[in-house]
């Protein structure tokens, strides 16, 4: 099984920075979206990300020239049937991704790897939907992507030995370092992560301290580059409740639940970063 060509479904936050590695790395990207504005904003995304790369000097600018250059952007699924492996990277709603995932194989190859860059969606439950599940697995990349090491490549039930050693490999290739782990709510990372982010919600909507002094708490006493809050931000508050409801359904212990105040920001759309504000308010930066 050797990766050359990678489809992505999803051109959004983590789909653009997932091209973008791939692009890098010199793989042929494939990046599908359901308009043609998505694609648009995911290629600017992408090439403004690359462009701050060469101005840290990280990238030459043939480098960007020949990453860009191995990014087709298309709304048409039929393109995705020279991938070798399509990671889905689209909204995260388990109904809308069975439907991409079965749409995904009914255009690729019997050998082409799937993956789904979930952050809590059962990688399991999600195989049980398509024809071949030994070749179905999660992959799950970090925000941002380009910055992030970490990748953790989830095995559901069906996930197959061949499949697992595969991604693993292309997930070196793309110069990540990945962790093998089983399928489970939350994996390992959000499993921990996302409460700790939740339980912030809760101190702030207490008032035990500011959103600031929360942050500065977190980053001054336990070295995290960034606050509980903040990072709240960057994931997306939706994201993050959908974690918590998650792990509260399918682990069955209340202590996982949302706070109020998340779902409340959630409710209002104040979704973080992309939404202009979250706890904070980019919109005066
Ligand atoms: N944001 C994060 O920090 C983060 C981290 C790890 C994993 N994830 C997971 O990655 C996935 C994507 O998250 P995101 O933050 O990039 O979301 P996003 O909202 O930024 O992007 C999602 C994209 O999917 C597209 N989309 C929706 N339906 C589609 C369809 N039928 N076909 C093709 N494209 C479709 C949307 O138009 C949008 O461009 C989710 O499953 C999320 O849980 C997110």
């Amino acid at each position: 099984m050797k990766i050359e060509t990678l489809g992505v479904v999803g051109a959004g936050t983590m789909g653009n920075g997932i091209a973008q590695v791939a692009a890098v790395a010199g793989f042929k990207v494939v990046m599908i979206d359901v308009t043609e504005t998505a694609l648009e904003k995911g290629i600017a995304t992408l090439t403004a990300s690359l462009e701050r790369l060469v101005a840290k000097g990280k990238l030459d600018v043939a480098a960007r020239h020949a990453a860009v250059a191995n990014v087709e952007a298309s709304t048409d699924y039929s393109r995705l049937a020279v991938a070798d492996l399509v990671i889905e990277a689209a909204t995260e709603a388990s109904e809308l991704k069975l439907r991409i995932l079965s749409q995904i194989e009914s255009v690729v190859s019997d050998d082409t790897i799937i993956a789904s860059n979930t952050s809590s969606i059962s990688i399991t439950a999600l195989g049980a939907g398509l024809n071949h599940p030994a070749r179905f697995l999660g992959m799950h990349f970090f925000n941002p992507v380009p910055l992030m090491s970490l990748v953790e490549i989830i095995c559901g039930l069906h996930t197959g030995e061949e499949t697992a050693r595969a991604v693993h490999q292309f997930s070196l290739d793309l110069g990540k370092s990945p962790i093998t782990v089983r399928n489970s709510p939350g994996f390992v990372v959000n499993r921990i992560l996302v409460p700790m982010i939740n339980e912030a919600f809760f101190l702030l909507a207490e008032g035990v301290a500011t959103a600031d002094e929360i942050d500065s708490g977190m980053r001054l006493g336990a070295s995290h580059p960034l606050g509980p809050l903040g990072l709240a931000d960057l994931i997306g508050l939706d994201v993050c409740l959908s974690v918590m409801d998650v792990l509260t359904r399918d682990l069955g212990d209340q202590k996982y639940r949302a706070c109020p105040l998340l779902r409340e920001y959630v409710a209002a759309g104040w979704l973080g970063r992309k939404a202009g504000r979250g706890v904070f308010d980019y919109r005066k930066q």
